[in-house]
């Protein structure tokens, strides 16, 4: 265990080479991850299958032997699991059955996490797969983040309806936030138990919201979460991902009781490496266009993340998921930048 690097930086020492993983590694950029999306046409079905699931997980690790290796699955099985329907349109992403605000927060938490068992098949079929180095991640999407999908049907733009709702039926919204967080909670404690050293929270559409929203809708039931973990004897490390926070950053870092933060490419590192707790391992935050782009631009901005986050417990990481475009070969490029130092 002592052996894995990521668990040693998140537990504070600061690596001379960093471990590195990569957001969506297991994807569409990579031809054997397509091969077999091909035999799994409904994406959810897909997430449920412990055995496609192992296998597309540890195909990244296969290829580039990651440090890290996070399961295959997906924020929106939460919402599956405690009742509302949900579905992926080819090259249109997610869609979510419409559903009033009040049906949506009379959805209970209780048994979401045990119909999301085959997850935690998948987190015990990839340990046995891995390599005793790598270090093994689950995950969960952060309330806000999953209820602005349940809200508007899907992906949007500016997240208006959530954003909406959640100023004009605060207790009926903040019911809904309480009740996906009691499930995130229960549904993190179970991957925990079944094997995932690391557990990460993503809050991707953290953008936008002013001072009192991001209290309310993010830092509370964040917090939430990460007290059930931790009253359920999990001591796992947490990372969360507040992209697009900004300045928020700071308090979400401070207030929520995680104990690393993601960053995003769009936060500025001067201010990230001023600004956050300095003993807080830090992750991130590679532009993922950078990543497609590759050459020179991709040697200079690892440099400059090294060379910023050194000194630090620091974990290399892009700022978002990697794109389905990006060639293969840019993500052993990368590893050799950031392992070749
Ligand atoms: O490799 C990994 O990072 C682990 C697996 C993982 C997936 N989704 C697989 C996936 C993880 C960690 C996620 C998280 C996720 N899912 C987030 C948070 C991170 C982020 O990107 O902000 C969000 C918002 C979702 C919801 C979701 N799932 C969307 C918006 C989409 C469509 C995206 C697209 O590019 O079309 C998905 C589908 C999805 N989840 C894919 C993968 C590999 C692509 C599906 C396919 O094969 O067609």
């Amino acid at each position: 265990m002592t052996e894995r690097a990521l668990l040693k930086v998140l537990a504070g020492e600061s690596l001379k080479t960093p471990p590195v993983w990569l957001m969506r590694q297991a994807g569409r950029y990579l031809p054997e991850y397509r091969a077999v999306r091909a035999q799994q046409p409904d994406f959810i079905a897909f997430c449920l299958n412990p055995q496609a699931a192992a296998e597309v997980t540890l195909q990244p690790i296969r290829r580039y032997g990651f440090d890290a290796s996070i399961v295959f699955a997906d924020i929106l099985l939460i919402p599956h699991a405690m009742g509302q329907k949900v579905w992926f349109e080819k090259g249109e992403g997610p869609r979510l059955a419409a559903m009033s605000l009040d049906t949506l927060s009379a959805l209970r938490p209780d048994g979401a996490a045990q119909k999301l068992s085959a997850v935690c098949e998948t987190l015990r079929l990839v340990r046995a797969g891995l390599p005793d180095s790598c270090t093994l991640i689950g995950f969960a999407g952060a309330p806000w983040t999953v209820a602005t999908y349940m809200i508007e049907g899907g992906g949007s733009k500016d997240r208006w309806k959530a954003r909406t709702a959640a100023w004009s039926e605060p207790e009926t919204f903040d019911r809904l936030l309480a009740n996906l967080a009691d499930a995130t909670a229960d549904y993190l404690i179970a991957q925990a138990k079944a094997g995932a050293d690391v557990l990460k929270i993503f809050e991707s559409w953290a953008e936008g919201l002013p001072a009192p929203l991001f209290n309310r809708v993010v830092i509370a039931p964040t917090r939430r979460i990460v007290e059930r973990v931790r009253a359920a004897g999990i001591t796992a490390p947490i990372i969360g991902f507040p992209k697009g926070a900004g300045p928020h950053y700071v308090r979400y870092a401070e207030e929520t009781g995680i104990d690393a933060i993601a960053t995003d490419h769009g936060l500025d590192t001067d201010w990230a490496v001023a600004n956050l707790p300095r003993s807080m391992p830090v992750q991130g935050q590679l532009d993922p266009a950078v990543l497609k782009a590759g050459g020179a631009a991709l040697k200079s901005e690892v440099s400059r993340l090294l060379d910023a986050w050194g000194g630090r417990p620091y974990v290399f990481n892009l700022g978002h998921g990697i794109n389905p475009d990006v060639p293969p070969e840019h993500v052993s490029e990368l590893l050799a930048h950031i392992r070749g130092r």
